[in-house]
């Protein structure tokens, strides 16, 4: 009878461990990180004005040394009579029609004027897997929960210093939203590059892409684009 007591009491015991362990594997704790369920369900968050966005772009003309004759040089575009680097100008609509604040990748390199040099030193960079150092600093970045990235497509892939920028930066936990311009190719693989440098971020898959010659439509698209993304 007791054998018999001890034994219950003993198979109650390990059902009640069996039980908390379960309830354990299945909770989690209470201030884990869970990846958002879905790239447009936190974008949407930041559409309800919770997030702090960032617009950070890299454009060659910010990038280009002084005295950049804004005319001749190719990196730049006429916009509502304005000659400025394509990458600002989409990041200022952006800006306008999120309420975010920009920030410019600006490097120590200055890049060649001329248009075929440009060129040149671009493939020149990425054939050695250069990391061009980054002069400006995002001041707070744990402030922000949305970080729209904007890049021109060079060589079929980020501008190296991109490289450089998701090395310094852990945009863990954050929503990135990339944006570009290119004259031909389009994004590439670039969004995926992105979600391979930040493997802990929700990289959204509905990047914006125009082709540099269709400018002066972009105000109109990225008014769309933005819409559809809930902003
Ligand atoms: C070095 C370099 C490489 C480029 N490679 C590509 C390319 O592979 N595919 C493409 O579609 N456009 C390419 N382009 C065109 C740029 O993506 C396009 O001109 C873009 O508007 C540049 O942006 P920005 O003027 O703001 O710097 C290249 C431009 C440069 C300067």
């Amino acid at each position: 009878m007791k054998i018999h007591q001890k034994l219950i009491s003993h198979l109650a015991l390990c059902l009640t461990f069996l039980m908390s362990m379960l309830t354990a594997c299945t909770s989690s704790p209470p201030n884990s990180t869970s990846s958002p369920a879905s790239n447009v369900d936190s974008a949407s968050t930041a559409a309800t004005g919770e997030s702090k966005i960032l617009i950070a772009y890299f454009t060659a003309a910010e990038n280009s040394g002084e005295g950049v004759d804004a005319v001749t040089t190719a990196s730049y575009s006429t916009i509502n009579g304005k000659a400025i680097g394509r990458l600002r100008a989409i990041a200022d609509m952006i800006a306008e029609g999120t309420g975010g604040e920009t920030f410019s990748l600006q490097t120590s390199v200055v890049y060649p004027q001329d248009i075929g040099e440009l060129i040149d030193y671009a493939a020149q960079e990425q054939s050695e897997d250069a990391r061009p150092e980054l002069v400006s600093r995002i001041e707070n970045p744990e402030d922000y929960d949305v970080i729209f990235v904007g890049y021109p497509n060079w060589w079929a892939d980020l501008p190296q210093v991109l490289y450089t920028f998701f090395d310094e930066y852990d945009f863990s936990g954050k929503t990135i939203i990339p944006f570009n311009v290119h004259n031909g190719s389009g994004l590439s693989r670039t969004v995926q590059t992105i979600q391979e440098l930040e493997p802990d971020a929700a990289v959204v898959e509905d990047a914006f892409t125009i082709n540099e010659h269709n400018m002066n439509e972009a105000a109109g698209e990225v008014a769309a684009w933005l819409d559809g993304l809930d902003y």
